[in-house]
């Protein structure tokens, strides 16, 4: 499963991708809003970070505009993949782009049936929500089982991406169900690499070594 990292914080950015796992970004009005930063100069910052697709959302509502705001977006790097609501505008749209060869990222999606239209308009990737499902009590994850299935059935070449995802252990469920990709906040990842064992079996091994080389220092290691 690719990991992408949920996030306009450019700094966070170089962070996580010097850690080699991640894959692509996505980011969105809201976090673009909280980087107080320009979203292109942002987009194009991150392009420079991220080999891989690089997710840039429009905020029209009606298709022509959504193309329109494409275009500029799409001129910054090959790595732009468009992020379009999922509306019936945003279906147009993704079509249209489809059509002109500039990959979409079909988001706010909230159920099978949702994803199944972005899939028949031609979306390279679509987003359902899972955290904001389960915040209203539903089972986000369901959702996701039920698109890869009906992806599956039809041979749909639409991508899976898991988002608004809240914790490590959604990260381990689209996994485990194949999901394609999983878009994850900073703190989701930093989740996903500790472990209380690795921590303690670390300090062991450490004061074990301190042991030693106080004890036998020659024996320790091969000048
Ligand atoms: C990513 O593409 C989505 O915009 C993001 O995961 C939404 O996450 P949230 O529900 O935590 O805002």
């Amino acid at each position: 499963m690719k990991l992408f990292l949920d996030t306009a914080d450019v700094a966070a950015i170089r962070t996580y991708a010097a850690w080699g796992v991640v894959d692509g970004v996505t980011t969105n009005p809201s976090l673009v809003r909280k980087s107080g930063r320009v979203f292109e100069e942002v987009v194009a910052e991150i392009c420079q970070i991220v080999d891989g697709p690089i997710s840039a959302e429009v905020t029209a509502t009606d298709a022509e505009g959504m193309v329109r705001e494409a275009e500029p977006l799409a001129a910054i790097h090959r790595n732009v993949v468009i992020k379009i609501p999922l509306i019936p505008e945003g279906l147009r749209a993704t079509r249209i782009l489809a059509g002109r060869g500039v990959r979409t990222n079909v988001t706010l999606c909230f159920s099978a049936n949702q994803a199944l239209l972005a899939a028949k308009a031609g979306a390279t990737m679509v987003s359902p929500f899972i955290g904001r499902l389960d915040d209203r009590g539903e089972r986000g994850m369901a959702v996701i089982e039920d698109i890869v299935t009906v992806f599956q059935n039809y041979d749909l070449a639409t991508q899976v991406l898991v988002a608004s995802v809240r914790s490590a252990q959604h990260v381990r469920e689209a996994a485990l169900l194949g999901a394609d990709i999983c878009t994850v906040p900073p703190s989701v990842l930093d989740a996903m690499v500790r472990h209380p064992l690795t921590d303690q079996g670390l300090q062991a091994f450490l004061s074990d070594w301190k042991a030693h080389l106080a004890a036998a220092p020659r024996a320790a290691r091969k000048a």
